[in-house]
């Protein structure tokens, strides 16, 4: 066995026993190279989904956290000690390390202690496809008010254009607080697994402009369990807008190539297959379907190019991905509206209207353009989701969702896989479909069997598959 290998087991072994967190077990094994880190007072700026999941990893990792958001309703509940949004371990994180945490609705409160800012709030488009920064600079505001002392950094995990870092520290320095040194940090966790990855990550960027800020913002991650890469600012804030742009590009390549399979007769998911194989390529992103949503492939590649444009570079590549990715539901409601001749009066299920599984979260999730169009065109919309939240949902659908599958597929005309839940694996296929009005299914994610579908006696399409 490796000492690796050996390590890892004895840190999983420790784990078993005491029932610690890996990365506090790691932490204490005799031998471990990583240090323990220096506990270091952090104010969290954006209690969402990245600010949430940091503020409970720092706390993981030993630092003293201040949660620091604008949602009164947000802060209430987690001083209550309840989790806002649902993300897998985040709870067990919030209530292992509730004497590191507290939350406050006061930026000034927040900045006062704190030896480190982390900015993590959202940045929305604007009409011109600038991010928003205005929720930055609120935080910004808060720094020049209380004027520390003691405040060694700022440090951006927030989505941002290139150039933003160098524009704040003009600000911080313009205000008599050159002292604050400023690093960018961006975000690659992805929702669903954002605890896990945050604690194991492939890698840490840390963009600075000075050694003793990338050493502190690096130091804050010992006990992480991945490799760190120290760059300057405005590469750190390129790395997260190009890395999102490629993935949302490697998902549209596919998708492109399940419309030319669905043409030719050949199968996208033999064909990503194939071509995962290579490992210049991967297998990752490869996974056909109704496009891409969520809160930031979509905003990011729209970021990337409006800075492009407001650069002078006119970003065709982006501009093709952003528009297929646009098409894709729209796609499967013409070839529905094919199978079906008419939308207009028909029932249709959507099964599954989070942006993908094992999130609660709607935002830019291609259901919504799904039932918009089905609407528009007249239909009768139901749906079945394990965690959306039913006012999230309710605008989308004629009525409110439906407790399981099942109900939901009662008297349809045709079902829509929306999101590729689990849970559709369980459902009993053969006795839905004795409930629907036509056994039509629109397999949006590639998710069920093709045989196994029209031997159930189901009429099945899917993307890319013959
Ligand atoms: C994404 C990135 O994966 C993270 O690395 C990044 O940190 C995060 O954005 C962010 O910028 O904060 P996330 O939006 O949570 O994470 O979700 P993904 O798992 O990447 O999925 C995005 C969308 O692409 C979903 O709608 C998903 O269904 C779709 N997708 C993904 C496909 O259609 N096909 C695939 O093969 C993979």
């Amino acid at each position: 066995m490796t000492q690796d290998k050996a390590r890892k087991k004895a840190i999983r072994a420790r784990v078993a026993v005491t029932g610690e967190s890996y990365t506090r077990a790691r932490r204490k094994i005799a031998g471990f190279p990583g240090k323990t880190p220096q506990p270091r007072r952090v104010a969290v700026f954006g209690a969402g989904y990245v600010g949430l999941v940091a503020g409970a990893c720092f706390a993981e990792l030993g630092h003293r956290v201040v949660l620091c958001d604008i949602q009164p309703d947000r802060i209430r509940l987690l001083q209550a000690g309840e989790v806002p949004i649902f993300e897998p371990g985040l709870g067990d994180l919030l209530a292992g390390n509730k004497e590191r945490l507290s939350f406050t609705l006061e930026a000034q409160e927040a900045v006062r202690d704190a030896e480190v800012v982390y900015v993590c709030v959202d940045t929305p488009p604007t009409a011109s496809g600038d991010a928003d920064l205005s929720h930055l600079w609120a935080v910004i505001d808060a720094l020049k008010e209380v004027r520390s002392d003691h405040l060694a950094a700022l440090v951006m995990k927030s989505t941002v254009p290139v150039g933003t870092g160098e524009r704040v520290r003009a600000v911080l320095h313009d205000a008599g607080l050159a002292h604050v040194g400023y690093a960018a940090n961006p975000e690659f966790t992805a929702e669903g697994r954002a605890v896990s990855t945050f604690l194991h990550p492939d890698r840490v960027v840390i963009g600075a402009a000075d050694d003793r800020t990338a050493r502190l913002v690096t130091a804050l991650h010992e006990g992480v369990d991945g490799p760190v890469e120290v760059m300057d600012i405005p590469s750190a804030e390129m790395v997260k807008l190009a890395s999102n742009a490629l993935l949302a590009t490697k998902i549209t390549f596919i998708n492109e190539i399940a419309t030319v399979c669905e043409a030719t007769g050949a199968d996208v998911e033999t064909v990503a297959k194939g071509i995962g194989m290579d490992p210049r390529l991967g297998p990752h992103f490869l996974k056909a379907g109704l496009g891409y949503g969520g809160s930031c492939f979509p905003k990011d590649s729209r970021a990337l190019r409006a800075m492009a444009s407001n650069n002078g570079h006119p970003f065709q590549l982006l501009s093709a991905v952003i528009e297929v990715n646009e098409l894709q539901p729209r796609r499967a409601i013409q070839r529905l509206k094919n199978e079906l001749g008419t939308l207009k009066g028909r029932r249709i299920c959507l099964l599954g209207m989070t942006f993908k599984a094992g999130t609660d979260d709607m935002r830019e999730a291609p259901s919504t353009v799904v039932a918009s169009r089905l609407l528009a065109e007249g239909a009768d919309v139901h749906c079945w989701d394990p965690l959306a939240r039913p006012a999230e949902v309710e605008p989308w659908t004629s009525t409110t969702r439906h407790a399981n599958p099942a109900e939901a597929m009662a008297g349809a005309d045709a079902v829509i896989v929306v999101t590729e839940w689990p849970q559709l694996n369980d459902v009993d296929w053969a006795a839905a479909r004795v409930t629907m009005r036509n056994p039509l299914i629109f397999d949006g994610r590639n998710l069920l069997d093709p045989k196994r579908m029209r031997d159930t006696g189901f009429t099945y399409m899917s993307v890319g598959r013959p």
